[in-house]
């Protein structure tokens, strides 16, 4: 079995990496330890960048979240009993950011992926990849039982994160059905701790709190995620949070992890696999996405002409933007999560920044710069 590039992971780097590559005319195979069914369907984020939407519609995989995802000019933080917005497409000359679900850019990526031939192995089990630092790597994995091997020119490594890392915050997060409470995302500072109001549809929304990530999820009952919400969210005169059937629960851990260099011989990693970031800014896909277009350019050029520079510099030029994203993502996690040993004089310099930040319009261009996403080339 041989190929161009070999992929660990059909997860958001993965598949439009193959995409991307595709469309280049340079063939791929995607090896996935999971399946078909249980990448579609697991619950992550759901915002995406301008930069990550233009690339989704101008690559052909764009239709459905044109009609089923929901643009948001705009997003809210609330405070000491207020509600300040951000004015996103003001801030950055027009650009703003599209609510469609990591899972739903899965779908439409398998289905584009399939319907042009593309080769998904999924319940493909990638075991080791051997001889990255020659001319030919190769990538074990086991299918149906069987050890096999893929030959390639190529690896990229887009199998999420395999590290250990401390998490200082964890996220509570649940679907629930109910009409939405309101038209845009709310990021909650509140003494109890963060809470964050998204959504999935005009039908289901997306809530999350700050919690232990620790906790165990069976100790969460509905009444208590409720009340935990009200509390959070319901300190600004007239609103209140609906409420709805809870459909799903899980809790994340808000994790920062970097690995440098992103390549090693001819294996590249990409996404998760590279790096982590807290999910405050909604950047992890995005992020992904912006990894892959860099990779696939790369890979381009060099299978066009033999030329290997940009491919050289592939670590390099990810590695700047996702350090930028990661200070970003830093940033509103400290402005809007509360730590167990945080002082008076902690609480108050969060207070102070909310307040600078929603007083000067230099401030919020820059929250609305990033929050919309950086350039990706
Ligand atoms: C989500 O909709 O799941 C979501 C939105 C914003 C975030 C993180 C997650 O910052």
């Amino acid at each position: 079995m041989r190929t161009q590039v070999g992929i660990v992971g059909a997860g958001p780097a993965g598949l439009m990496l193959s995409h991307l590559l595709h469309l280049e005319g340079i063939a791929s195979v995607v090896l996935e330890s999971r399946s078909r069914e249980e990448i579609e369907s697991t619950i992550r984020a759901g915002v995406l960048e301008q930069g990550t939407v233009d690339l989704l519609e101008r690559t052909g995989v764009g239709a459905r979240m044109r009609r089923e995802g929901a643009v948001h000019h705009g997003i809210k933080l609330r405070f000491g009993g207020r509600t300040h917005r951000i004015d996103l497409r003001a801030l950055t000359g027009g650009k703003s950011i599209m609510l469609y679900a990591q899972h739903e850019v899965i779908k439409d990526l398998v289905q584009a992926r399939l319907q042009a031939g593309g080769e998904l192995r999924f319940e493909a089990e990638a075991i080791a990849v051997d001889g990255i630092s020659g001319q030919s790597p190769r990538i074990r994995f086991r299918e149906d039982g069987r050890a096999q091997e893929l030959a390639c020119d190529f690896v990229a490594g887009c199998d999420g994160f395999h590290g250990v890392s401390r998490a200082p915050f964890g996220w509570f997060g649940f679907l629930t059905r109910a009409p939405s409470s309101s038209d845009e995302l709310i990021y909650a500072r509140h003494e109890r701790g963060f809470a964050l109001v998204s959504t999935r549809s005009p039908q289901i929304q997306r809530l999350y709190f700050q919690c232990d990530p620790r906790d165990d999820e069976e100790s969460w009952s509905d009444a208590r995620i409720w009340e935990e919400m009200h509390a959070r969210l319901e300190n600004v005169e007239g609103w209140k949070l609906t409420e709805g059937p809870i459909l799903q629960k899980g809790i994340v851990a808000l994790r920062s992890f970097m690995v440098e260099p992103m390549q090693h011989g001819r294996l590249f990693l990409a996404g998760d696999a590279a790096h982590i970031v807290p999910a405050t800014g909604a950047k992890g896909l995005n992020l992904a996405v912006a990894d892959v277009l860099v990779l696939s350019r790369a890979l381009a050029a060099f299978f066009r002409s033999g030329n290997g520079a940009l491919l050289d510099r592939y670590s390099a030029t990810c590695l700047r933007r996702a350090w930028l994203v990661q200070r970003f993502s830093r940033w509103m996690t400290a402005l809007t999560h509360r730590d167990d040993g945080d002082d008076a004089f902690t609480g108050q310099l969060q207070l102070a920044e909310l307040e600078y930040l929603t007083g000067s319009r230099a401030a919020q261009a820059a929250l609305a710069e990033n929050y919309v996403g950086l350039a990706m080339e």
